[in-house]
Order: C-alpha cells, then structure tokens, then sequence
C-alpha cells in the first residue's frame, strides 16, 4: 500500500501544498504565490496574506490530492509548517491541517519551515553524501548546516541581522525596482564589472553572516549619488553577497570531512549563485547540489519530506500545537 504525506505550507505568502511518498517521489506540489497582489505595496503585507491563504487553501489542497491521485485513505499523515513566519500566515495553515486531520483521523506534525528548506537537499537522495553542508539562502533566512544524515543537523553559522534575500529585496526596493527584487536585481547583474566595490561584511569572520552593513553602504551610495545606474549598483551588489556566500562555504570546507555541498532556498534559484558555485565544484572537488526552482523557493513538498522521518520518529504531535512566528531551528537531537 502506498504511503504518503500530505504537506501545507503557508508561512509567507505562497499558499502551498503537496503529497510525498516514503521513498521521497513527489507526487503533486501545488504552489499558489500571491506575489503580484503584494507587488503592488512594494512587499508582503500581513493582513492580506492571511486572507489570501484563507481562501487559497481548501483548493490548493484539494488540487495536491488530485493531481498526486490521492485519497484521504492513503494518507499516513498530515504535515504543516508550524513557523517561523507570519503569525496570521502560519495559522491558516495550521488551523486547516489539524481540521483534516480530526475530520480524516490521521495524525498531524507541526514542522520547522528552515527543515522543510534543509529537506529539499536531502529529498535528492540519489545526488547528496553525507555529511553534507548546507548552505540555506531565504528571504527569511541565511545560514549554514552540516547534515549527518536527512534527520541530524548541527547549525553551524546564521545571520546576525539580514537575511541575504532580504537584502536582495531591500536594495531592489531603494532602486525602484519592485517586489521581489531578488530575481530583479539577478537578472540585471548577470553580466558586467564590479566597479563599486560595496562592502564585503565579516567575510572572513568565522560562519556567521551579517548583511546589514552592505545594504547601508549600498543606501548611502544611492543617496550620494546625484545620478545612479541600477545596473551598476546591482551588479556590484551582487558581486558582493556572492564573494561572502563563497567565501563562507570555503571556510566551511576547508577543514575537510563534508562530502557534498547543497544551496537552498529562495535565493539558490539565482543564476548568478548557481554559475558561480562552479568554483567550489572546482576547487574542491565536490558535488554541489541544488533543489529544482520549483523546490528551492518557498513549496510544501520539502514540508512533507522533512516530516517524513519525524513522522517515522514520533508518529504525530499533540493537536494544541500553535503558529510559532519565531520558532528557532535549534540542532537536531
Ligand atoms: O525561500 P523563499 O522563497 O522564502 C523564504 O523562506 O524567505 O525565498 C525568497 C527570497 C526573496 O528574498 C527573493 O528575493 C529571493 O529569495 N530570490 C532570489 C531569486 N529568486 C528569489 N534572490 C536572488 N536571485 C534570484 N533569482
Ligand atoms: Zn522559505
């Protein structure tokens, strides 16, 4: 008998949802963004999130299970991200998985939205290697991990203020260039020379990340400037969250012992990163793997595949769990 996972994701604002089987085949991933609504306010706004995932969710679900074929009896359980991320968000999708899951008597997990991110490397199970270092780039979050196995992580360094996709956004925002400015600010650095040499913050300071100082120096820059090419501005400020991505994942390595590498996350749908990874392919001679665009950016499916071994582990969570907008990945135990 098949066995499968349903996963819901609205931490943000995608609402999303899809069905993963044991072996870890996705069956249906079912994205609904509600980027072009928040595209007008120049970023997400909270209040209209949550109303767009209200009304989003039934028939997003209802898509995933027809599309992956799947009935209510084939479901071994319900998993939903349980933050962090926006309070109202996160309860939509929380109130709707454990109301299938009374309604469907399955057991439901709340899961971390960072492991769901982890997941989406170790749900490639026929490129990773353990250990592996994880490198997550969101709008959320920056951080690196060593993955012992899909289930077994250790943090070993995170942002101190900014997220690097959050200063993506940021400085799109101050060029004018619009909601989300990731994919913006990619597109235009593609090409061209790295004339402003923008600040490269703690690049050789241990694993943690701060990108707060660049997002500054590329504010005053703009505010100084009678006149500003974005182009410039973008591809030196790409140049710059790059060389410290880089230079991080060198650092990193450098010791020895990891056997795969693997980028994650909204930002690791950039081009530029992933052309750039090439010489850590080189240099160190190791895979480099990256999630499909479809797995990298916000998805239920890496929802359902990090509950696959919590779900094997611990069978279901108690249904008072609650939304934790700032739930912190700590190390798995
Ligand atoms: O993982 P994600 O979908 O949501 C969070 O969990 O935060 O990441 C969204 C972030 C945004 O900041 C967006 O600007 C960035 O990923 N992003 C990119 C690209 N596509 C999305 N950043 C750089 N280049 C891209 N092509
Ligand atoms: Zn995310």
């Amino acid at each position: 008998m098949r066995r499968l996972i349903l996963g819901i994701e609205t931490s943000c604002d995608e609402t999303a949802a899809a069905v993963v089987a044991d072996d870890m085949t996705v069956l249906s991933n079912i994205i609904s963004s509600q980027m072009e609504i928040h595209a007008r306010y120049g970023g997400v706004v909270p209040e209209i999130a949550s109303r767009v995932h209200l009304s989003e969710i039934i028939p997003v679900i209802a898509s995933a299970m027809d599309t992956a074929g799947a009935t209510a009896g084939d479901l071994a359980a319900i998993a939903v991200t349980g933050g962090p991320g926006l309070m109202g968000s996160l309860l939509v999708g929380v109130a709707a998985a454990k109301g299938l899951a009374l309604a469907w008597k399955k057991p439901v997990l709340a899961v971390n939205h960072l492991e769901g991110h982890l997941a989406s490397a170790t749900m490639m199970s026929d490129a990773i290697e353990y250990p592996c270092l994880v490198l997550l780039v969101s709008g959320g979050h920056t951080l690196l991990a060593r993955l012992a196995a899909p289930d077994h992580y250790t943090i070993l360094g995170a942002t101190r203020d900014d997220s690097a996709g959050e200063a993506y956004d940021k400085v799109a925002q101050l060029l004018g260039l619009g909601y989300p400015g990731g994919p913006v600010i990619d597109r235009m650095a593609r090409d061209g020379v790295d004339e402003l040499r923008f600040p490269r913050p703690m690049i050789a300071q241990g694993l943690d990340f701060s990108f707060s100082g660049l997002k500054t120096a590329v504010r005053n820059y703009v505010r100084t400037q009678r006149e500003c090419d974005p182009k410039r501005v973008a591809i030196s400020f790409a140049a710059a969250v790059m060389d410290v991505l880089l230079a991080k994942i060198s650092l990193a390595l450098r010791p020895g012992g990891f056997r795969s590498v693997a980028v994650v996350g909204g930002v690791a749908a950039s081009p530029l990163l992933r052309e750039r990874l090439n010489e850590i392919r080189e240099r160190y001679g190791i895979a480099v793997i990256l999630p499909r665009l479809s797995m990298a950016t916000d998805n239920a499916a890496m929802i359902a595949a990090a509950a696959w071994p919590q779900f094997l582990k611990r069978g279901g969570d108690a249904l008072d769990f609650g939304a934790q907008p700032r739930w912190h990945l700590r190390d798995s135990v």
